[in-house]
C-alpha cells in the first residue's frame, strides 16, 4: 500500500495521521461516557445497523483529505464507480435528524474521522457527499416537525453547506421546484413516503418515476398504507439484505395488496477508516491494551462481545444465559483455558431499562460479575473491535436488516457467534468465518457449545478471523457498496428517462 512506497515526507505524513487517530480514539473512549451519546432506540434494528454499516461510503472524506497529500504523488485515484453522476441533480429526503445523531456527526467529521454506528439521516448524507465528490448538483430536505428549526438543524444545515450541498425547505414551491427539476429523488426510509403526498400533492405522479426508495426497517408499524402507498409506483426501492427484501415483498404483498417497484439489494461496506485502523497492528494493539486495562482483564483473556443497544430484540439476555452455560460447561469439563469475559456494550442505565436490570440482575444472581462487563453505549465501536477475540451477534427475531457491525468485527479479523436470521446469514459462512445457532431459547446451548469451541480451539478461531477478514475484503469494501450502489442509480435514471421521455413524446 501506499504505506510502504512513500518515503519521507510521505511516510512522515502517514505516522502523523496515524497517531491523531489513535489520540482522538483514546480521547472518545475517556469522554464518551460525558456526552450523552446514544443510538435512537426509537429506530429499528435495520435502521441502526445499517447506519452503523454505511457510514462507509462518504465517511472517510475528512481524512482522505488529509491523505491525499500523501497519495497523490504516488498512485493516480481511482475513478469513483459513481462518477457518471457528474451535474446530476440529486434530491435527498431525510426524516428528521435527532440531537444525538448530530452529536455524533460533528465528531465524526471534525474530531474523530472514525466509523462508528449511525443512523439513518447520515447514512443518506453520507451519500450526499459521496455524490458531492463527483461533482453531482445535490439538494437536501428534512422532514421535521414545525418547531424543530433549533440550532442543531442549523449547525446541520450549514455543514451541509460548506460541503456544497443544497439545503432546501421540505415544504412549499421550493420543494415541489426542486423534486420537478432533479434528475433522481432518493427518500430515506419508509417514513420518508408521507412527504410525497403532503408536499408534492397533485404533482406526486410527476415525481415517481424518479424516485430511489432506500428501505431500512424491517418492523410492523412500517407496512402502513400512509407510508408506502406510492411504492409500486416508484422506479425503484434499495433495501440492506436478500432477507430484509424478501421480507418487504411479503408483507406488502400479503398485508397491504401493494407490489414491490424493483427492488436491488445493496449490502453495506466498511468504510476505509476503518479498515485502515483494522490493518495497523500498532494501532490495534494500543486500542487493545487501553481497552483491556479499563475493564480489568489480561491480555491473555478471552473476550467474546455483543455490541449493539441493549434491547430484548438484540438479544443480549440470551448471550447471557449461553456465556453461563459455556462457563459451566468449561467447569465441569476440567478444562485448562484463559477467564471467558462477556462484554456487553451498550448499555444504558439512564434509560432505566427494565430489560438491562433483568440483565444486571442475572449476572449478581448467577455471580458472574467479574466475568461481565457493561460498558455504556457508544458510538465508537473499534476500540473495542480491537480488544476483543469474538463477536457475538445475537439479534433476534428475523435478526438484523444488515448488521454492520458484523463486517466491522470481521475486518478486524473476529470470528462471529451469530443468530442464522437476517442479514447475519449473508455475512456469516458457517462453519468457515463464524458460527450460527438458532434465535430464541432453542439456541442458548447451541452458543454455549460454539462458545466453548471458540474459546478451546485457538487455531480454529484465528482461522475464522481471518477468513472473515478476506471475505471482508473480497465484498464489503467501500468501494464494493459504491460499486453496487452505481448499479442501481444507472438503472433507476435509465429508467426514469425513458418514463419521461415517453411522456413527453
Ligand atoms: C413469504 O411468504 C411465503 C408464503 O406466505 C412464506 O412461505 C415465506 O416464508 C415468506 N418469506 C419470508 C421471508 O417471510
Ligand atoms: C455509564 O452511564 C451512566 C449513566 O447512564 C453513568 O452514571 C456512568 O458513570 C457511566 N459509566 C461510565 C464508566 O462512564
Ligand atoms: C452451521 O454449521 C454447523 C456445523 O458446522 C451445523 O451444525 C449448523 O446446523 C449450521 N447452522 C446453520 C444455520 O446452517
Ligand atoms: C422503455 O420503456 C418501454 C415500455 O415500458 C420498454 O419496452 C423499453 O424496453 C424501455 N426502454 C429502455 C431503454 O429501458
Amino acid at each position: 500500500m501506499a504505506k510502504h512506497t512513500a518515503v519521507g515526507w510521505g511516510h512522515h505524513h502517514y505516522h502523523h495521521l496515524q497517531n491523531r487517530w489513535l489520540l482522538a480514539l483514546l480521547l472518545m473512549l475517556s469522554v464518551s461516557t460525558v456526552i450523552a451519546f446514544f443510538m435512537r432506540s426509537a429506530f429499528d434494528s435495520c435502521d441502526r445497523t445499517v447506519s452503523a454499516a454505511v457510514d462507509g461510503i462518504g465517511s472517510s472524506r475528512h481524512v482522505i483529505q488529509v491523505a491525499e497529500k500523501r497519495t497523490t504523488p504516488i498512485a493516480a485515484v481511482k475513478p469513483s464507480p459513481l462518477s457518471f453522476m457528474k451535474s446530476k441533480v440529486v434530491l435527498l429526503v431525510s426524516h428528521e435528524l435527532s440531537l444525538s445523531e448530530f452529536i455524533y456527526f460533528i465528531i465524526f467529521h471534525y474530531i474523530i474521522p472514525f466509523p462508528v454506528s449511525l443512523g439513518g439521516p447520515l447514512l443518506l448524507m453520507e451519500l450526499a457527499f459521496l455524490l458531492r465528490s463527483v461533482g453531482a448538483e445535490v439538494y437536501w430536505m428534512t422532514i421535521m416537525k414545525p418547531s424543530e428549526t433549533d440550532e442543531v438543524t442549523y449547525s446541520l444545515e450549514h455543514k451541509m453547506l460548506d460541503r456544497g450541498v443544497q439545503v432546501v425547505s421540505a415544504k412549499g414551491k421550493e420543494a415541489l421546484d426542486t423534486a420537478l427539476r432533479a434528475d433522481l429523488v432518493v427518500l430515506n426510509t419508509a417514513v420518508a413516503g408521507k412527504w410525497l403526498d403532503v408536499v408534492l400533492k397533485g404533482d406526486v405522479h410527476r415525481v415517481l418515476p424518479k424516485v430511489l426508495w432506500w428501505i431500512h426497517e424491517m418492523r410492523g408499524h412500517y407496512f402502513k398504507l400512509d407510508y408506502v402507498k406510492h411504492l409500486p409506483f416508484v422506479a425503484g426501492a434499495m433495501i440492506d439484505s436478500h432477507v430484509t427484501t424478501e421480507y418487504w415483498k411479503n408483507r406488502t404483498q400479503e398485508r397491504l395488496k401493494i407490489k414491490m417497484p424493483d427492488t436491488y439489494v445493496v449490502h453495506l461496506g466498511n468504510s476505509k477508516e476503518l479498515m485502515q485502523v483494522a490493518e495497523d497492528t500498532v494501532a490495534k494493539r494500543v486500542l487493545r491494551e487501553h481497552v483491556r486495562e479499563s475493564l480489568g482483564v489480561l491480555n491473555e483473556d478471552l473476550l467474546f462481545a455483543l455490541i449493539n443497544s441493549v434491547s430484548r430484540g438484540k438479544g443480549q439476555d440470551l448471550f447471557l444465559r449461553s456465556f453461563y452455560e459455556a462457563l459451566q460447561l468449561i467447569k465441569e469439563k476440567k478444562m485448562q483455558i484463559p477467564p471467558l469475559h462477556a462484554v456487553i456494550v451498550g448499555s444504558d442505565m439512564s434509560a432505566q431499562t427494565k430489560f438491562e436490570m433483568e440483565l444486571r440482575d442475572y449476572v449478581v444472581q448467577k455471580k458472574i460479575q467479574d466475568r461481565v462487563h457493561f460498558v455504556n453505549k457508544t458510538l465508537t465501536v473499534a476500540p473495542y473491535l480491537a480488544a476483543i477475540d469474538v463477536l457475538v451477534q445475537n439479534s433476534q427475531a428475523r435478526g438484523e436488516c444488515f448488521g454492520r457491525i458484523t463486517i466491522e468485527a470481521m475486518a478486524f479479523q473476529l470470528p462471529v457467534l451469530g443468530t442464522a436470521a437476517g442479514g447475519t446469514t449473508e455475512i456469516v459462512v458457517n462453519g468457515t468465518t463464524g458460527l450460527l445457532h438458532p434465535v430464541g431459547k432453542p439456541g442458548v446451548t447451541p452458543l454455549a457449545k460454539n462458545i466453548v469451541k471458540l474459546a478451546t480451539h485457538v487455531e480454529r478461531r484465528l482461522t475464522m478471523g481471518k477468513r472473515g477478514y478476506e471475505r471482508v475484503k473480497e465484498r464489503f469494501l467501500e468501494q464494493h457498496m459504491a460499486e453496487r450502489i452505481a448499479r442501481v442509480l444507472k438503472e433507476v435514471l435509465r429508467k426514469s428517462k425513458n418514463k419521461s421521455s415517453r411522456h413527453i413524446g
